[in-house]
């Protein structure tokens, strides 16, 4: 019998993977590809979807030739994307009106400001579970509509896109949608990823629509909203499009709460940190959507096709494996996994700070305006010092939201299994331990972002029958025990708060 598998599309900041798993979660084929980041003006972020979409299929291509798979063997996909980012396109051309706009796009700042005055914040917290902020999709999406100017000049009727919008004319997604609209036919989005847009109920579990009189969205343009894991599937990939197969795409996940399905945290109290271009902690909450007092966001955690929502508390963290690429560009290091042997080349940061709030700070201070510090330097500082700081400004952030997530869920965190590219560094991985004075658990497979939107399509056509299968599959590559004492790493996280005060608010002219 031909063996078969099950594949996912990881659609993530910097680039797209493809890997296929067989039934014990191992990897059978991995591809990947970078796209460009676009930064027209400071503070804006944006990609180009069409490429997006053209990488996806390339690697798609890419990962079934070198694994040496036919798509005929793949009995389903799922899809797990950089959550947030917002594609407004045409729905009779299917092309974009405007570029992408990126979760780290901070223009739309001002709008933000102006919600805070009219005291919506709570109703918005309330109603999402997120934090006013420029990171979600509704002020993205507004701003698309108010400003997309190439598309208003092709419009031969000369018509706004609000206009356009109204007449039912245009669609909007974050990616996910986009690639199940372009693999599917269906304008189509999963409950996780909908509960990032700040437009979207998460306990009436509808979109709202004062929020999307607010934000002007009208509710035409809206995906349709699905569990995670959906047995009725989203849709099937086209015979005669670029796979050649009918593969039911029947997964999607955000790509933080894909780690957290893919490192099988499926009851309330597990918890998992993700380091990529910043870090996503977050803690399952079960079937209670648990409201922050410290600074968390409450989220959708993720939905089995006919199940109740299981709910997550969320420490989002804009920038940490985005400052090592820093670090990278200014040339203190050639690559990043110099930077162990940098850092351990010193004894300490000989009391330097860095605050890498190069996109503002999100949790638990969520401050659109503060911006990247170093602090303490001497004139004996060496670039090794500024290293080891980058390297411990990561761990010290996980440390502010693991706190803020001990005092609102009350459960006191004992182990925290962590995945993203930065844990392969071990030193890191140390340092992260020592900081939060928790054990640390690494899995085998650490690419856990692809391998939970598999894993959520995979149950959805039953490749999977339970999750106690995938619980199974889980195994620890090491496991990292504190080794600095207690009060050496209160004092060294003491002085960070100071460091994040001077950052704060910064950029307010
Ligand atoms: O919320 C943003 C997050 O989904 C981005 O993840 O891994 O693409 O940096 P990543």
């Amino acid at each position: 019998m031909t063996d078969t598998y099950v594949a996912s599309i990881d659609q993530g900041t910097t680039g797209t993977r493809f890997m296929v798993f067989d039934h014990s979660g191992q990897v059978v084929a991995n591809a990947y590809e970078k796209h460009e980041q676009i930064y027209p003006e400071p503070g804006w972020v944006e990609h180009d979807p069409i490429e997006i979409w053209e990488n996806t299929q390339d690697v798609v291509r890419q990962g079934l030739e070198d694994g040496g798979i036919d798509a005929s063997q793949l009995e389903a996909l799922g899809i797990t994307n950089q959550r947030e980012t917002t594609v407004v396109w045409d729905k009779e051309t299917g092309k974009p009106v405007h570029n992408a706009l990126v979760w780290q796009d901070r223009r739309t700042t001002d709008r933000v400001e102006e919600l805070q005055e009219a005291g919506k914040v709570d109703e918005i917290r309330e109603k999402t579970g997120l934090e006013a902020d420029a990171y979600f999709s509704a002020t993205k999406t507004e701003w698309i509509l108010d400003n997309a100017e190439p598309l208003k000049m092709q419009s031969a009727r000369g018509e706004s896109l609000r206009d356009r919008a109204e007449a039912g004319e245009l669609m909007m997604g974050t990616i996910d949608a986009w690639l199940i609209y372009n693999l599917t036919g269906n304008h189509i989005t999963d409950v996780t990823n909908a509960s990032r847009t700040m437009l979207y109920d998460i306990r009436e579990m509808e979109w709202d629509e004062e929020l999307l009189e607010e934000f002007g969205v009208d509710e035409s343009m809206l995906p349709e909203v699905r569990p995670s894991s959906d047995e009725e599937y989203y849709g099937h990939t086209d015979p005669d499009g670029f796979l050649g197969e009918e593969i039911p795409v029947a997964g999607a996940l955000g790509d933080q709460q894909a780690a957290l399905f893919g490192q099988t945290c499926f009851d309330a109290g597990d918890a998992k940190n993700t380091y990529g271009t910043g870090s996503f902690y977050l803690m399952n909450t079960g079937n209670e959507a648990v409201a922050s007092d410290h600074g968390l966001l409450t989220t959708i955690g993720f939905q089995m096709s006919g199940e109740p929502v299981q709910y997550a508390l969320e420490g989002s963290i804009f920038i940490t494996g985005a400052a090592i690429e820093w670090l990278e560009d200014v040339d203190l290091i050639n690559n990043a996994a110099q930077t162990a042997e940098l850092a351990r080349s010193v004894d300490s940061t000989d009391g330097v700070y860095m605050v890498p709030a190069f996109t503002g700070l999100g949790a638990p201070h969520w401050d659109g305006r503060a911006r990247g510090t170093i602090v303490g330097m001497t004139r004996g500082t060496r670039k090794e010092h500024i290293v080891r700081a980058t390297l411990e400004s990561i761990a010290y952030q996980t440390r502010d939201v693991a706190e803020a997530m001990e005092a609102d869920s009350g459960v006191e965190m004992t182990s925290l299994r962590v995945d993203g590219g930065a844990v392969k560094n071990n030193f890191l991985c140390q340092l992260q331990s020592d900081i939060i004075q928790t054990d640390i658990a690494r899995p085998e497979v650490d690419e856990t972002t692809a391998l939970g939107s598999a894993y959520a399509a995979g149950l959805a056509v039953g490749y999977w029958d339970t999750v106690d299968e995938l619980r199974d599959n889980w195994q620890i590559d090491r496991e990292f025990s504190p080794e600095m004492d207690a009060e050496k790493a209160d004092k060294m996280y003491s002085r960070w708060d100071d460091a994040v005060e001077r950052s704060l608010d910064w950029a307010r002219e």
